[in-house]
């Protein structure tokens, strides 16, 4: 990445297009527009919420994020999505039941306004789904060009300077980067020729960037994480970045490894299960769909652990992850875990944890600061994978040859780090204190 020499301004409004308008989208949504009328407050949104020190300690400067860098302010989003079902954002998020209708009332007709757009929709990659509000079309690549004349439309309607989107779509079955993905070329052909290798949330991914729109993956699915996407992404001067939002039981995997391993506590286990009963739990409990979740959450404790390094202490680890589908949860999903640890001599000793958690509310928050900062990093003219943006994914992506960071705190140091970086400031290494100075 290229220090900015100018980021462009935030003005105008700026359109976030939501392929997969369910839980998340409309939790996030209606948010949005509840925070902006000032009925609630946007609670686990860095962007919203977060500050961020200059200077030194003594010099007492520590602004909100969003008055140091430019994003672009509530008031000025316009959503759109796409679904396989037709409900509106209203209809969906009263299906969803993550909100009351005391949220949900204030701002009913707002969210009704938002109706999804027909979904580029393959059964084969999310078999559990059946839905009618698709497109149909010959080849896929006919339907690259359908997004693209919708994202176009779209942004005409509202009359939007700028776009961005952030996938909350479904988890689709596992994929593998193949032959069909190496390159811009090859992709294109592929989607004339409706390769099987090029799953629904690809075609999403290939026509924002074919737009310039910047594209977050909230789900595990391959989607930008190959090649052509890269070179696309680069070509079209436009950030991509993913996988999978990290809430629940990864956000606290990526809080407590880091301090057992800080202070050099030995693992032996760590066995997850969770039970969960939304639309999501529904389509993970098809095993092909699983196993892409699966891969994402087991990724996590290898590369915070380094059981390279410390074979004594995390050489031997046995980590497990479960996730059951159990209707009568919906969205508050409960998440165990059992962590088997040893101290001092090898005495062993157990932590459990239980997390009654919010699946989509904890998510939500996510979307809105993908959204934003994706939009910054465009007008600050970066491009390729945006690894100042791992804080908030699972499974972050990468530049090739490199292995992820999934320390939370890591992660939180380098993304406060890259704003102030971007924006010319003295950057933050916790030296040069008292002691130092
Ligand atoms: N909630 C969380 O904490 C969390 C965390 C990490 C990742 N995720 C991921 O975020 C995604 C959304 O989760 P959710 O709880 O909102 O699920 P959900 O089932 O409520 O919503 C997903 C929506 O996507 C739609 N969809 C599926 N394929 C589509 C396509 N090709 N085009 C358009 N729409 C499509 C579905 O019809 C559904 O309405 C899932 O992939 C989930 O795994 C969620």
């Amino acid at each position: 990445m290229q220090q900015p020499e100018k980021i462009q301004p935030a003005d105008g409004k700026l359109a976030v297009f939501l392929p997969g308008l369910g839980a998340v989208a409309t939790t996030f949504v209606a948010g949005c527009l509840l925070a902006r009328r000032g009925l609630a407050q946007p609670v686990g949104s860095l962007t919203q919420m977060g500050t961020i020190r200059l200077g030194k300690r003594t010099d007492n400067r520590s602004p909100k994020i969003k008055d140091f860098v430019p994003l672009a302010g509530l008031d000025q989003l316009e959503f759109a999505g796409w679904d396989l079902f037709p409900d509106s954002a209203y209809e969906a998020a009263a299906h969803a039941e993550v909100l009351e209708g005391k949220h949900l009332d204030p701002i009913k007709e707002e969210l009704h306004a938002v109706k999804p757009m027909t979904a580029a929709f393959y059964p084969e990659y999310v078999k559990r789904l059946h839905g009618t509000h698709v497109k149909s079309l010959q080849t896929k690549a006919d339907v690259v060009e359908a997004l693209r004349e919708d994202i176009r439309r779209t942004m005409k309607e509202k009359g939007c300077s700028r776009g961005t989107a952030v996938w909350c779509g479904s988890t689709e079955i596992y994929v593998e980067a193949s032959a069909v993905h190496q390159s811009i070329a090859s992709f294109e052909k592929g989607l004339l020729e409706n390769d099987p290798g090029i799953a629904s949330s690809q075609l999403y991914a290939w026509a924002c960037l074919k737009e310039g729109i910047p594209y977050a993956n909230g789900a595990p699915n391959l989607t930008v994480d190959f090649p052509a996407a890269q070179q696309l992404s680069r070509e079209m001067a436009t950030p991509i970045s993913g996988k999978d939002f990290k809430t629940g039981q990864t956000l606290m995997k990526t809080i407590l490894a880091p301090g057992f391993k800080a202070r050099m506590l030995g693992l032996n286990g760590w066995f997850s299960t969770n039970i969960l009963g939304n639309r999501d739990g529904e389509v993970l409990d098809d095993p092909q769909n699983f196993k892409t979740k699966e891969v994402s959450k087991l990724g996590v404790l290898e590369h915070i652990l380094q059981p390279a390094h410390y074979a004594d202490l995390y050489g031997h680890l046995y980590h497990k992850v479960r996730i059951e589908y159990y209707p009568p949860r919906g969205d508050a999903k409960e998440g165990w875990d059992n962590i088997d640890i040893f101290g001092w001599l090898g005495y062993p000793m157990q932590i459990k944890v239980d997390f009654l958690c919010r699946d989509s509310i904890l998510a939500a928050p996510l979307v809105l600061d993908l959204a934003l900062f994706m939009d910054l990093a465009k007008r600050a003219g970066f491009s390729g994978t945006q690894e100042w943006l791992s804080f908030f994914y699972k499974s972050p992506m990468t530049a090739e040859g490199l292995y992820p960071e999934h320390d939370l705190f890591i992660q939180s140091m380098k993304l406060k780090n890259t704003l102030r970086w971007m924006m010319g400031a003295e950057l933050i290494t916790h030296l040069g204190n008292e002691y130092y100075d």
